[in-house]
C-alpha cells in the first residue's frame, strides 16, 4: 500500500530543471524516479510543466508540476496498491482531465508512475525489469550509440542530429558495447588528427564542424574500421535526422542551413535517403521528414521500408493515436518509445503492444536531457524489443544506463539473448 508520494525539483544532464518523484510503502520501500526532457521535441507530444517565473531558472522551474504532485495527485493515491499501475495512470489521467496532460504536466505525472512501477517491484523483491516483463524477458537491447551529434543537440556545422553506432553483429550486449566504445574513441583520434573538435554535444557524441552530413557518416566508418571492426558486418549506422528541426514548416519544405546543403523538398529528401542507403550500411532511419510530413514519410517508408528499419519519434510521439495512423497508413515501420512523450508507463507500454500487434519494430529511447535514473534499461530489457537508443559513451547520464544493462546481462548470465531481427 503507498503511503506517501513527493515531488521535488532536481537538475537534468543540460541543468535544467525536472521532477523527481519519492514513493513510499507499508511496508518500509522508499524509491524515486526521475523524469527526462527532449529539446526536439514533437508538437503533439505531452506538456512539460514548466513555471515561467523568469526569476528562477530563466522560466524554467517545475515547482508546479511539483505542487501538483504533492497537492493533487498524492492524497489520491495513499492506501493504493503499487502493483495496480494501470488504475493508478488512468486516475492521474482523469485527474489532469486534458488529452496532452496540460492541467497537471507529463513531467509530475510520469514521474508518480515510473515510482509507482519501481516501489512496486522493489517491495516484490524483483529487480524493474523482470517486475515489468515477467520471466519471459531475457533479451538485452542492441543500443544505438549516438556518436556524432547535430541539429537541435549541437552547435556546429550538422543538420543530421545523431549519428549512431550499432553493434548489431555482436555476439552478446557487453561485446557490442566494448565495440562502439571502442569505436567512439577511434573516432576521437581521427577528429583530432584533422584538428576537428572533440567536445561532446547533449547525449555525448562529438559535435565536430564537418563540411558535410555525408562526413559525419564517412568518418564513422573510418573509425570502425580503425577499431578493427567489419561496418555493415559487425558495426551499422542509423540516424536520426529529426528532420522537423530543419524544416521552418514542420512540413514539405527542409532547410539543410547549417552545412549549407540548401532548400530541399520531400521528394529530394527521399532521393537523398536512397543515395545514402545504396552508399552507406544504414540499418535504422529515424524522422527522416518532418512531423507534419505524413505523405512524404510514407513515400520514404515506400521506397526504403523493405531495407532499413524506418523509425517515427516526433510524428507519431509515443501515443497510440498516431501510431495507429501510421499503421493504417504505411507511414512507417517502427516507433520511437519515449515515456515523456506520453506521460504514463501504461500509456509507454500500450504503445509498445499496438506496435508488436501490427509486426513493426519499436526502439526504447532517452530524451537528450537526462539523469542518472537507469529505469530507462530496465524498461527496455521489460518491452523485450531488442533496441534502445541511450547516447554515447562519455556524460554518466548516458553511462548508467549502459551499466545497468550490463547488470542486466550478467544477471541474466547464460539466459540472456542478444540479436538485431
Ligand atoms: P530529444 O532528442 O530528446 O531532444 O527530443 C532525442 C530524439 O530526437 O530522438
Ligand atoms: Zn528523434
Amino acid at each position: 500500500k503507498i503511503t506517501a508520494v513527493k515531488a521535488m525539483e532536481i537538475l537534468d544532464s543540460r541543468g535544467n530543471p525536472t521532477v523527481r518523484v519519492f514513493v513510499a510503502l507499508n511496508d518500509g520501500t522508499t524509491v524515486s524516479a526521475s523524469v527526462p526532457s527532449g529539446a526536439s521535441t514533437g508538437e503533439n507530444e505531452a506538456i512539460e510543466l514548466r513555471d515561467g517565473d523568469a526569476g528562477r531558472y530563466l522560466g524554467k522551474g517545475v515547482l508546479k508540476a511539483v505542487a501538483n504532485v504533492n497537492a493533487v495527485i498524492a492524497p489520491r493515491l495513499i492506501g493504493m496498491a503499487a502493483g495496480d499501475q494501470a488504475t493508478i495512470d488512468e486516475l492521474m489521467i482523469d485527474l489532469d482531465g486534458t488529452p496532452n496532460k496540460s492541467t497537471l504536466g507529463a513531467n509530475a505525472i510520469l514521474g508518480v508512475s515510473m515510482a509507482v512501477a519501481r516501489a512496486a517491484a522493489t517491495s516484490l523483491g524483483l529487480p524493474l525489469y523482470r517486475y515489468l516483463g515477467g520471466t519471459a524477458c531475457r533479451r538485452i537491447p542492441v543500443p544505438a550509440m549516438n556518436i556524432i551529434n547535430g541539429g537541435a543537440h549541437a552547435d556546429n556545422s550538422v543538420d543530421i542530429q545523431e549519428f549512431m553506432a550499432v553493434p548489431f553483429g555482436a555476439p552478446s550486449f557487453g561485446e557490442g558495447l566494448r565495440s562502439i566504445a571502442e569505436t567512439f574513441h577511434t573516432l576521437k583520434k581521427i577528429l583530432k588528427s584533422r584538428g576537428l573538435a572533440t567536445g561532446v554535444g547533449d547525449e555525448g557524441g562529438y559535435a565536430p564542424n564537418l563540411a558535410s552530413n555525408e562526413e559525419a557518416i564517412e568518418t564513422i566508418i573510418e573509425a570502425i574500421e580503425q577499431a578493427g571492426y567489419r561496418p555493415g558486418v559487425d558495426i551499422g549506422i542509423s540516424l536520426d535526422s529529426a528532420a522537423s528541426s530543419f524544416s521552418p514548416d514542420l512540413g514539405t519544405t527542409y532547410e539543410l542551413s547549417r552545412s549549407g546543403g540548401g532548400r530541399l523538398s520531400s521528394s529530394d529528401m527521399i532521393a537523398l535517403g536512397e543515395r545514402w542507403v545504396d552508399k552507406y550500411p544504414i540499418l535504422t532511419w529515424e524522422d527522416p521528414l518532418a512531423e507534419n510530413d505524413w505523405e512524404g514519410f510514407r513515400r520514404f517508408t515506400e521506397r526504403l521500408g523493405h531495407r532499413i528499419d524506418v523509425v517515427g519519434d516526433d510524428i507519431f510521439v509515443t501515443n497510440t493515436r498516431y501510431i495507429e495512423r501510421g499503421i493504417q497508413e504505411k507511414t512507417a515501420n517502427s516507433v520511437l518509445i519515449k515515456l515523456n512523450q506520453i506521460g504514463t508507463v501504461t500509456e509507454s507500454i500500450d504503445a509498445v503492444r499496438m506496435c508488436r500487434d501490427a509486426g513493426w519494430r519499436y526502439f526504447i529511447s532517452h530524451r537528450s536531457g537526462e539523469t542518472e535514473d537507469t529505469f530507462l534499461a530496465d524498461f527496455a530489457v521489460a518491452m523485450d524489443g531488442g533496441q534502445i537508443k541511450t547516447g554515447s559513451a562519455s556524460r554518466s547520464e548516458r553511462i548508467a544506463k549502459y551499466n545497468r544493462l550490463l547488470e542486466i546481462e550478467q544477471e541474466l548470465g547464460a539466459t540472456a539473448l542478444y540479436y538485431w531481427k
